[in-house]
């Protein structure tokens, strides 16, 4: 396999600083939510993993606490530069869904989040700092503002006397999160296109760090909120833990996905194909406990692609009708796979692995800029590289097969959600 071009080499060639990323893949045993002790076997396998640090050994709610100083409103803008200054040189501490399920009481999650969310906004900011000349990118300008004011705000509030003022704020950190990821992935084609220097090499790890970050607060965020909104009396029976669903119904989320897409494309294309869920296994429809919001975006994403690229190539509604995309699913205890495929003519050859690149769409080929392809159909170019990090976050694959003239399949594997399994962060000491 070839080796992962680190962006910060290629940062480094352009005299800006910085050190290497890569990700960190745990294979774990698999097995239904059971207990363990955070502070043993967890630790050790992260401590084997990742070496010794300021974290290990700590359960994730006593990491720190965050005492805000009272101050005048002027000095408010000189604190929050210098406590970035701190926060960037902080490790994010991956979390295990042990501990995930552990800290379903909002007020533990709250102290977490408190210290790790302004923990990885800040190495995402630095991240977007260390890019040369990045002011004269509008769309980076934005990100960039938008992540200050996350982590401003983070900084200035307090968890007491209510956690209301700290609900308030993750609930607008996660509304500003929803657009950064077009918006970033803008950014990178328009420094594609009018700088120097900026090509895939350096594009799509930094997006991949990027985006992997931004996957990881959001899933925090996400379960915070779960956590703060849950009524116990009625998510007990189904043992709803936050954003985590111990009974993920997969080929129901297929069946609405494949609706949902079935409608965009319409409304895009004005040709509806045909898409057929089938399921396969031997006792029951497979059921699995994982987050169901990101089986929802990779199910679009892939859905997406199969659609678009089926109404594009059929030659009348009834060339659609034979063309139908056939959606497989299937498990067994331990994981779920989902095969996507249709007759769409695939994917030319010579696209190889560049199908995989944040920068590679076909989507508006005679439309001037990336901003005018791109629709909530195609031509942004992450759907793919985006599907992947989600899979991969919680350990799983996706897999993309062309065959080109006929049609293309894309294989998802994904992995129970069990106790041991630790979330994967773009890692800083390659
Ligand atoms: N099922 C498919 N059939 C044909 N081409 C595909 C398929 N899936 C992906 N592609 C190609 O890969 C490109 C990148 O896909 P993606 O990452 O989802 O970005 P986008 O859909 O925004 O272009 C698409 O523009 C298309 O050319
Ligand atoms: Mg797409």
């Amino acid at each position: 396999m070839a080796a992962r071009p680190s962006w910060r080499s290629a940062l480094r060639r352009m005299d800006a600083a910085g050190s290497g990323f890569r990700f960190r893949c745990y294979a774990t045993p698999v097995i239904q939510v059971e207990r363990v002790d955070p502070a043993t076997s967890v630790a050790k396998a992260l401590r084997r993993k990742y070496g010794p640090s300021s974290w290990d050994g700590q359960v994730p709610w006593e990491r720190g606490s965050m005492i805000v100083p009272q101050m005048a409103e002027g000095d408010v803008e000189k604190f929050v530069e210098t406590e970035l200054d701190s926060f960037v040189p902080m490790q994010p501490r991956p979390l295990s869904m042990q501990e995930v399920l552990d800290m379903l009481d909002p007020a533990r999650i709250a102290k977490f989040l408190h210290v790790e969310v302004p923990v990885r906004f800040a190495e995402r900011i630095r991240w977007i700092r260390d890019i040369q000349d990045w002011q004269q990118i509008p769309e980076l300008v934005e990100v960039e503002a938008a992540h200050m004011q996350v982590f401003r705000d983070l900084r200035m509030v307090q968890r007491k006397p209510t956690l209301d003022a700290f609900t308030a704020v993750v609930e607008r950190a996660l509304q500003r999160q929803q657009p950064v990821r077009l918006k970033v992935a803008l950014a990178m084609h328009r420094l594609n296109t009018e700088k120097e220097g900026f090509d895939s090499d350096f594009i799509d790890p930094w997006l991949d760090d990027f985006l992997l970050n931004c996957i990881g607060t959001e899933m925090l965020m996400s379960q915070y909120l779960a956590c703060v909104n849950m009524d116990p009396a009625a998510n007990k029976p189904r043992g709803l833990a936050g954003i985590i669903d111990p009974d993920c119904d997969v080929a129901q989320i297929c069946r609405e996905t494949a609706m949902h897409v079935q409608e965009i494309t319409e409304e895009h294309t004005g040709r509806c194909p045909l898409i057929q869920v089938e399921v396969f296994q031997d006792r029951a429809v497979p059921r699995f406990s994982y987050i169901p919001g990101f089986l929802r975006f990779i199910m679009t994403e892939v859905l997406k692609n199969s659609c678009r690229a089926t109404a594009e190539v059929a030659k009348s509604d009834r060339d659609v009708q034979k063309r139908p995309i056939n959606v497989i699913v299937c498990a067994d205890d331990h994981e779920v796979a989902i095969r996507v495929c249709d007759r769409a003519r695939g994917i030319p050859f010579g696209v190889g692995q560049t199908v995989w690149s944040y920068l590679y769409t076909t989507a508006g080929r005679n439309k001037a800029t990336y901003a005018e392809k791109a629709t909530s159909l195609a031509g942004y170019g992450i759907g793919l590289p985006l599907s992947r990090l989600y899979a991969r976050y919680l350990g799983g694959s996706l897999n993309l097969v062309s065959l080109p003239g006929y049609g293309t399949s894309v294989d998802l594997f994904l992995r129970r959600v069990n106790a041991n399994q630790v979330e994967i962060v773009p890692d800083n000491d390659a």
